[in-house]
């Protein structure tokens, strides 16, 4: 009998300590909602600016033209859904209404709309859609590709401040409601603009799902609008659960505090502001707040040409410089969205979409080299509890985006190592660090073993990790096994994933 409850209470021990030891790490301060994680995996996207600043050369526009201006010749959606997913990018976000106030759909909030051009009217007379918003939705299905609206709070078109004399009379003077001290509630009209998209369904009644929706900050009149960011936000939650809401900081993603597809080499995912709060600096938008208040990730808006809309004088960025931006964005963490604006034919041009093709290839080329597979042989400085099952070293090199290796709570610092099996050219490190349960690194370094004992350092200045770091090296170097080095963390590190690339010797081809 007292044996036998000695037995009982040594069993109970026992799986009380393995209990403990398979417990995972708490979350660290802020961590992301699920939309937002989800988001930051599609890490590269497009943007497409369309509308009457198409035709008449504009950025902006004034608000001038009738929407007879509209009038693509050989407009097709599907060509644009294909380029961009032939070239890897995983969506694309189309500007519903820019600045100019015209809208893209068959809104009932406005006449001032390409439905109502001769365009749409002809389009739909020969029995074919002529709502660009749901033929672009449409085709973003069919090719397997996410679909993003943007829809611009500022809207010229009813701001006071900005006169239209070329709608004068016409049916497209509509009443100037834009501003607190203006009479109407251009919330009111924003919401039921909002409305409209989300809810919208293709042509053959299914929803469309959108992925983010972008909510520009910029506004180029005096004109003050306080904008309902929660009830805007609200719409949103309700319809589209899954989509991210874009706003310059905030909430789901902010600015990068730039427009040219790079950010500074520190970034952290969080902040401590929200869009009711005073603007960030750019380059307080570019590092963001370590331990902040906010889980909300930078998204880099940058541009294939020199414009966001399509002016045929302007060059297109090389692949090489759309690859340099993407290591300066996506290598630092930061989702890329790439402005590809159709032409007057409605096409993305011949000339951008062979640039994203060489990208891409240069994506894989440069990316796609990794030496680690899961069998390699690995070791750590320790491991949670010793429960190397759970929280080992291999846990970097699996493949699943679930497990992670760690270290005991409150151990900040520490090393992994991966042995290669024989001796590589290691040229770059594609490290990640498990950002479902927090940011928690601040710097790390990244060792190879050369001359059979000893590590250099290849990676010495590592900073925030975050969702992913790509460091590439100017030189390959000949090694055999890689140390990753966390060397400071304000929680016990969790590290998801470690990329080694390279190929077999260093006098080979790249
Ligand atoms: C893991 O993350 C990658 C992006 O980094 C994503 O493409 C993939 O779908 C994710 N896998 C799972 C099972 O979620
Ligand atoms: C434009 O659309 C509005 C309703 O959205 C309609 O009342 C108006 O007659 C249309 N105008 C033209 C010129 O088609
Ligand atoms: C817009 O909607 C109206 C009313 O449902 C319809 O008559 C018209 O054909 C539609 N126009 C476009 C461009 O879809
Ligand atoms: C903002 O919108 C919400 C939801 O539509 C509404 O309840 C609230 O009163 C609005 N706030 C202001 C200041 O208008
Ligand atoms: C990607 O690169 C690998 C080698 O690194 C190559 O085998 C493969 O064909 C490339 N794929 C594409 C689509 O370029
Ligand atoms: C580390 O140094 C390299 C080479 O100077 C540079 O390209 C990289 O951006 C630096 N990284 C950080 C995180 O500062
Ligand atoms: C290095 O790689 C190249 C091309 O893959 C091959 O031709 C060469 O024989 C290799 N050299 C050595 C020393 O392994």
């Amino acid at each position: 009998m007292k044996y036998n409850i000695w037995v009982r209470a040594a069993t109970l021990l026992w799986s009380l300590s393995i209990t403990a030891a398979q417990d995972a790490p708490a979350p660290y301060m802020q961590v992301p909602s699920q939309r937002q994680l989800e988001w930051q995996q599609q890490e590269l996207y497009a943007f497409l600016h369309f509308g009457p600043n198409t035709f008449t050369g504009e950025e902006w526009g004034r608000s001038q033209s009738r929407p007879d201006i509209f009038n693509p010749t050989d407009l097709d959606t599907d060509q644009w859904a294909k380029v961009l997913a032939e070239a890897g990018m995983k969506g694309m976000i189309l500007t519903a209404k820019h600045h100019d106030g015209t809208c893209l759909w068959n809104t009932s909030t406005t006449a001032y709309k390409t439905g109502n051009g001769s365009w749409a009217k002809k389009r739909e007379q020969d029995g074919f859609d002529a709502d660009v918003v749901r033929m672009a939705a449409g085709s973003a299905k069919k090719y397997g590709i996410n679909f993003g609206v943007y829809l611009s709070p500022w809207d010229i078109h009813r701001d006071p401040a900005m006169p239209k004399p070329g709608l004068k009379g016409t049916i497209y003077d509509e009443p100037q409601i834009f501003g607190d001290s203006s009479p109407g509630d251009y919330n009111a009209l924003y919401v039921q603009q909002l409305t409209e998209l989300v809810t919208m369904k293709l042509a053959d009644g299914t929803p469309i799902e959108l992925f983010e929706v972008w909510l520009d900050g910029a506004s180029g009149s005096d004109t003050v609008q306080t904008f309902n960011w929660t009830g805007f936000r609200d719409v949103i939650r309700q319809h589209q659960p899954n989509a991210v809401m874009w706003g310059h900081q905030g909430p789901d993603a902010r600015w990068v505090g730039n427009e040219d597809g790079f950010t500074l080499p520190t970034n952290w995912h969080t902040i401590s502001r929200t869009q009711d709060d005073v603007h960030y600096s750019g380059e307080e938008l570019e590092v963001g707040v370590r331990d902040g208040q906010y889980w909300t990730p930078a998204e880099s808006d940058a541009r294939i040409r020199d414009g966001w809309f399509y002016h045929a004088n302007e060059p297109s960025k090389s692949g090489a410089a759309l690859m340099d931006m993407y290591l300066k964005t996506v290598g630092r963490s930061v989702n890329l969205l790439l402005d590809v604006p159709p032409d007057t034919r409605g096409l993305i041009a011949d000339m951008d979409a062979a640039n994203l093709k060489e990208f891409a290839r240069l994506r894989n080329a440069t990316l796609n080299r990794n030496l680690v597979t899961p069998d390699l042989k690995t070791s750590a400085s320790s491991v949670r509890d010793g429960d190397i099952v759970s929280y080992g070293p291999a846990k970097v090199i699996d493949g699943s985006n679930d497990t992670y290796w760690t270290m005991d709570d409150g151990e900040l610092t520490g090393w992994m190592e991966v042995d290669l099996g024989s001796s590589f050219c290691v040229d770059g490190f594609i490290v990640q660090e498990h950002i479902a349960f927090g940011q928690r690194i601040g710097r790390y370094e990244i060792g190879a073993m050369v001359e059979g004992s000893t590590y250099r350092a290849v990676v010495s200045n590592g900073t925030s990790m975050g969702y992913k770091r790509i460091d590439l090296l100017e030189k390959g170097v000949e090694t055999s096994r890689i140390r990753l080095r966390i060397t400071q963390a304000n929680a016990v590190p969790l590290i998801q994933s470690l990329q080694v690339l390279g190929s077999r010797n260093c006098t080979g081809p790249l």
